[in-house]
């Protein structure tokens, strides 16, 4: 067993570790060009596959520009946050009025539930999905209604228009799911938001949009607008650019939607270190693309080592993947524990699946090294 982070990367060390690494099938950024900070600054020990994060970003010149803001850490960072939200708006083509900024889009799914849910109102959201949009419509007094995934793992968008009514104020739509890693088709979720009752705003959360690619299957709301003012899309920068200690997301809505949302915001609640780590961020177009192929390498490799132990996981379309270990999730999640590596927690209704975000190829490694060490994999071989 690996004790420590310093234990583990000497563990690296070993021949035949080396050698796996080395057969990793590595694309053009070499690691030396990436900033490795975020690989080495587990003082724990702990290998962290439990928060979907981008462990390769962000970078270099994103971490340029945070270095050279440290100096204006002293000012309030006002005027930041006008040309922030004008960068963002002129990425997407849309108008800055339409942009909102938060502490992450956690912050961003908290103003949708304080705008538009409350007392007699109804939140329709998936299940399981990602949970904050249910706590925060909870907070605001609003009830929950939960619509497990269909077969396949997507929304099941027939079942929850079936529960809409005339109070329910708003549906949640994550796309690509956490923890699912799955996909909903945009055609479907057109012909869904034409349906919905008219008193009802739709939150399209992207946050891993980038991991999952354009296709016609899957286009973004905000990429490929869709003509009804019913809309709030939340993006990220915790995600593929990396900046998930730096607290940035935001909405792109109409106009009229963002102003009832900014009512419940925190003035300043945006850092100064941020606000120009985001700009670079969105200048760099080379280094996402590469952070995309990188996860799809990851992926894949994931799903040979999965497949080479009669594992089948769900279909991913993000940087996590989950998987049944038909077992109990809780107990699965807990040996992992026992050795040092942080997988996500358990996530009701799936209680035998696991959720796993993608990590350095070697933390993959000891990912699977600790699999194979689990007392229940004899039973999975005959699943
Ligand atoms: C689907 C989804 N939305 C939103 C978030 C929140 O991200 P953040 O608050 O870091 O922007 C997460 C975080 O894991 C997520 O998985």
């Amino acid at each position: 067993m690996i004790t420590s982070r310093r234990g583990f990367l000497r563990s690296l060390t070993g021949g035949a570790v080396a050698g796996a690494v080395a057969q990793w099938p590595l694309t053009g950024v070499t690691r030396a060009a990436t900033f490795e900070l975020s690989r080495f600054n587990q003082t724990d020990g702990l290998i962290l596959l439990n928060s979907n994060e981008n462990v390769y970003g962000p970078s270099a010149k994103v971490v340029d520009a945070i270095r050279s803001s440290i100096g204006s850490v002293n000012r309030y960072p006002r005027m930041q946050y006008d040309s922030l939200a004008e960068r963002i708006a002129d990425f997407h083509n849309v108008k800055p009025e339409q942009v909102l900024l938060g502490c992450g889009s956690t912050d961003i799914l908290r103003l949708t539930a304080f705008a538009f849910l409350g007392p007699g109102k109804q939140l329709i959201r998936a299940s399981p999905t990602f949970g904050a949009i249910e706590h925060y419509g909870r907070g605001a007094g609003a009830e929950v209604i939960s619509v497990q995934l269909t077969p396949a793992f997507a929304h099941d968008l027939d079942g929850m228009l079936v529960r809409a009514t005339a109070s329910t104020t708003l549906v949640y739509i994550c796309n690509p799911n956490n923890p699912t890693a799955s996909l909903t088709p945009r055609k479907d979720l057109e012909n869904f938001i034409r349906k919905l009752p008219e008193s009802t705003f739709v939150v399209i959360d992207e946050a891993y949009h980038q991991y999952a690619g354009q296709s016609g299957t899957n286009a973004s709301f905000i990429d490929r607008p869709y003509d009804d003012e019913r809309i709030i899309v939340t993006r990220t920068f915790s995600k593929v650019y990396g900046l998930a200690g730096l607290r940035l997301g935001y909405a792109v809505a109409s106009p009229k939607l963002v102003h009832q949302m900014r009512k419940f915001a925190t003035e300043d609640d945006i850092n100064a270190l941020v606000t120009r780590a985001a700009a670079a961020a969105l200048d760099e177009t080379e280094s996402v693309k590469d952070f995309v192929r990188r996860n799809t390498d990851d992926r894949q490799e994931f799903f040979n080592q999965a497949m080479a132990r009669a594992v089948k996981p769900i279909d991913s379309h993000a940087n996590f993947v989950m998987m049944n270990t038909f077992h109990p999730a809780e107990e699965v999640i807990q040996y992992f524990r026992k050795n040092n590596i942080l997988i996500g927690r358990p996530l009701p209704p799936m209680d035998t699946y696991i959720r796993v975000s993608l990590g350095w190829p070697e933390e993959m490694l000891a990912f699977w090294r600790t699999w194979d060490g689990l007392p229940y994999t004899k039973r999975l071989m005959s699943h």
